[in-house]
């Protein structure tokens, strides 16, 4: 179920410069999967969180297939408009198969078309459990797709780094790259649903000094051995595999190379890496959420700081297989280790550039400025005008859905 504060996305708004003109909000709603122009008055740019506060009131009265709406200063709605030439929905960089450059891989990866895929729960922005094939064939996946443009090299970068790491023992598969139903391009990808929850979703199941070990050999893979950092160890990114009971670990978009072309092992980065290990470690065992933000900059100062103190009290009700004194001498002796070494990674993963240009911005003979070659040249109201099929992502609210028994069954399949 997707969380509230999960649902809608400002994604930035458009202003006259100088002018008292309307102010249009682009707002991507997750639920429905729709985007929305919000068209207020000047004077009420100043305060989005009123404009959100306004938004949210009506979100759910709006027709699915809206498009634009007009807000007074009060909130009040205006005018709606459901017309297909208002759809603000700009249409994102969409890679083919072969950008990514599979025969470099050892393995073959296969793909699935999205309209095979049925949703049964929504987790999170941008990402479904669902399930595909039937019978004893069913799968159930995790469905992790891209639709905005501030996601597009993010998403880019943790397919290409994910199916490079997929066959790591402590780390969850890619399973199928999800293409389109009109072009064949790619649009997401899936991963086996690991039931259960992450070390984040349930804290009472604590820390086995086990896992501890597994994510120490894991990070060290990363690092000193495919050349990368993951960048975003945190709780909510490491699962544990009910059958095996081993750790593992998913989130792949904000991975990056720590050798460059001349492949070089830069030891400091590698160093935040190990500041994350240890305060996710801490923040597991005491409940202490302070240390949480993945890109605190502060990060190394932080986990020197939480090594330093003299207890780490648990959390009440924290379950640890062996005395907190045992995970603190791993970590220890595992800084002490990597403080020692100097190591050129002998496996460095690689993967192709993001396959588009910049977008250029280039001025007609007015003066006025317009994007060429980028994300945004592309709008669905356009490609519809010209004639050409465009993916329908919207569906109906996951609330009306558990509402309505109609389109639930017994499965809790819910079919769109
Ligand atoms: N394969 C999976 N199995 C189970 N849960 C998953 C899986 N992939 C992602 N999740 C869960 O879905 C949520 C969203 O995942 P993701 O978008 O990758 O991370 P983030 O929340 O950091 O953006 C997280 O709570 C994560 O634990
Ligand atoms: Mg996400």
């Amino acid at each position: 179920m997707l969380k509230d504060m999960d649902k809608y996305c400002f994604l930035g708004c458009l202003i006259e410069i100088g002018g008292r003109g309307p102010v249009v909000w682009q707002v991507m709603d997750w639920d429905r999967r729709r985007m929305i122009s919000l068209v207020t008055d000047a004077e009420y740019q100043e305060d989005p969180v009123q404009v959100i506060a306004h938004f949210k009131r009506h979100i759910k009265t709006l027709p699915l297939d809206t498009y634009k709406i007009h807000m007074s200063e009060r909130g009040d709605l205006l005018r709606v408009s459901t017309d297909p030439k208002d759809d603000p929905w700009i249409i994102i960089w969409r890679f083919e198969m072969e950008d990514l450059q599979l025969e470099k891989l050892l393995s073959g990866v296969e793909t699935v078309i999205r309209i095979e895929l049925c949703e049964i729960s929504r987790l999170a922005w941008g990402i479904d459990l669902v399930s595909y094939g039937t019978g004893e064939e069913e799968k159930r996946v995790d469905f992790k797709y891209a639709l905005i443009p501030q996601d597009s090299h993010r998403f880019w970068t943790e397919l290409n780094v994910w199916m490079r790491l997929s066959h790591h023992p402590n780390i969850v598969p890619i399973d199928r790259i999800v293409l389109d139903e009109i072009r064949g391009q790619i649009v997401g990808f899936t991963t086996p649903y690991i039931p259960g929850g992450s070390l984040e979703d349930t804290p009472s199941q604590g820390v086995k000094l086990k896992w501890l070990k597994q994510l120490i050999q894991l990070v060290d893979a990363l690092n000193l051995r495919y050349g990368v950092i993951h960048d975003n160890i945190i709780p909510r990114h490491l699962p544990v595999d009910p059958e095996t009971d081993d750790l593992l670990l998913i989130n792949f978009n904000f991975s990056r190379r720590i050798a460059g072309p001349v492949r070089l092992f830069i030891f400091d980065i590698s160093g935040q890496e190990m500041a994350r290990v240890i305060l996710t470690v801490y923040i597991i065992i005491t409940g202490e959420k302070r240390f949480q933000y993945t890109h605190d900059t502060k990060k190394i100062s932080n986990a020197a700081a939480v090594m330093e103190l003299e207890e780490w009290t648990p959390a009440p009700g924290m379950i640890l297989d062996h005395p907190v004194s045992a995970y603190r001498s791993l970590l220890e002796e595992w800084t002490r280790q990597r403080r020692a070494v100097h190591v050129q990674a002998r496996e460095c993963i690689d993967w192709p550039e993001f396959p588009y240009k910049q977008t250029v911005w280039e001025r007609d003979e007015r003066g006025a400025s317009y994007a060429v070659g980028g994300a945004y040249d592309c709008s669905r109201a356009g490609e519809r005008e010209a004639g050409r099929a465009v993916i329908e992502w919207e569906r109906p609210p996951e609330d009306a859905l558990r509402d309505e028994a109609m389109v639930v069954d017994d499965d809790e399949y819910v079919y769109v």
